[in-house]
């Protein structure tokens, strides 16, 4: 059988994406320890809270063991290849967890490896932050198919996961952005080739009406701190004027860390639409759901 890996949504149908929510719904729901003595490796290029704690937690909550591994202190910030790197922690451990810059390193690393790779975040997509966007979508108004998603912000690599995930999922995403931060145009191909409603437009107001979900994220992406995005992002802050166009029931997502009274302000993100915590929440519990697909545990 191949290797399980979860690296990108794209690589995926719906239907597989849909098992692994139902595995971590259940282990939510019920517990379990379905990977007794498994040893996960993560690498991080990157600083991370929610990934990091949630993978660690959730791996020994499942029976195993988490190693963490940053480039500062591991050979492969210090000219080991990532192929090498790969071939080695194959040796050691079950699986392994990737943060890092440029995709192509998450591609050498699993193509290296002879045990499955997750994509904790590059600066392309960050699947496994989307998966648990949707359960928590779902927990609060039920199935997520056909609803409509707004997206305020910068296109960033959150945002080409959402994309990607409104093909899989069935739901319409609009994507308010600056016209030199709109979303990759191959990820927006993709989107649409496989039949899903993707509106892509600079100004958020005029999309928000009829949205059932507005999400956004910080202004300045880990590794994309030159220049100066603050003013032009500024139009697309989501405050109460926003969220006021959108359906009544709407909810307000946001991967967190937030940056209060930049991309979003304090009365949306501690007000009524709101369910941030709980996507926080749903990190652990989806991480879970993904290492025990990728182990093939359940
Ligand atoms: N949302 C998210 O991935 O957070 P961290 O950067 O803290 O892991
Ligand atoms: N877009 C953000 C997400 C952080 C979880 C970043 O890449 O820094």
């Amino acid at each position: 059988m191949s290797i399980r890996h979860f690296l990108d949504l794209d690589r995926f149908d719906g239907a597989t994406l849909r098992t692994i929510l139902d595995i971590a719904k259940d282990l939510k729901a019920n517990g379990g320890a379905p990977l007794p003595g498994k040893q996960l490796a993560m690498i991080f290029e990157k600083p991370s809270t929610r990934t990091r704690v949630s993978f660690e937690v959730g791996m020994r909550q499942l029976g195993g063991n988490v190693i963490v591994l940053t480039a500062a202190e591991c050979q492969f910030g210090h000219g080991e290849t990532i192929g090498d790197t790969a071939r080695v922690l194959s040796r050691f451990v079950d699986a392994i967890m990737i943060r890092t810059d440029f995709p192509s390193k998450m591609e050498e690393l699993a193509a290296a490896a002879t045990v499955p790779v997750i994509n904790g975040l590059t600066h392309e997509t960050h699947p496994c932050q989307i998966m648990a966007d949707i359960m928590t979508f779902e927990e609060h108004r039920g199935p997520i198919a056909g609803k409509t998603v707004l997206w305020s912000g910068d296109g960033n690599n959150v945002c080409h996961s959402w994309i990607q995930a409104a093909a899989l999922f069935g739901f319409e995403m609009r994507i308010a952005s600056p016209a030199d931060l709109q979303p990759s145009a191959a990820v927006v191909e993709w989107a649409r080739a496989q039949g899903a409603t993707i509106v892509l437009g600079d100004n958020a107001q005029d999309l928000a009406k009829g949205a059932d979900c507005v999400v956004t994220d910080c202004w300045v992406s880990m590794g994309f701190e030159e220049g100066d995005r603050h003013a032009q992002l500024r139009p697309y802050q989501v405050n109460e004027s926003l969220m006021a166009l959108t359906n009544p029931d709407s909810l307000f997502m946001h991967c967190l860390p937030a940056h209060r009274g930049e991309e979003v302000v304090n009365e949306v993100i501690d007000g009524p639409h709101s369910v941030v915590w709980d996507e926080a929440e749903n990190r652990l519990h989806v991480q879970k759901g993904i290492l025990a697909w990728c182990l093939n545990a359940v």
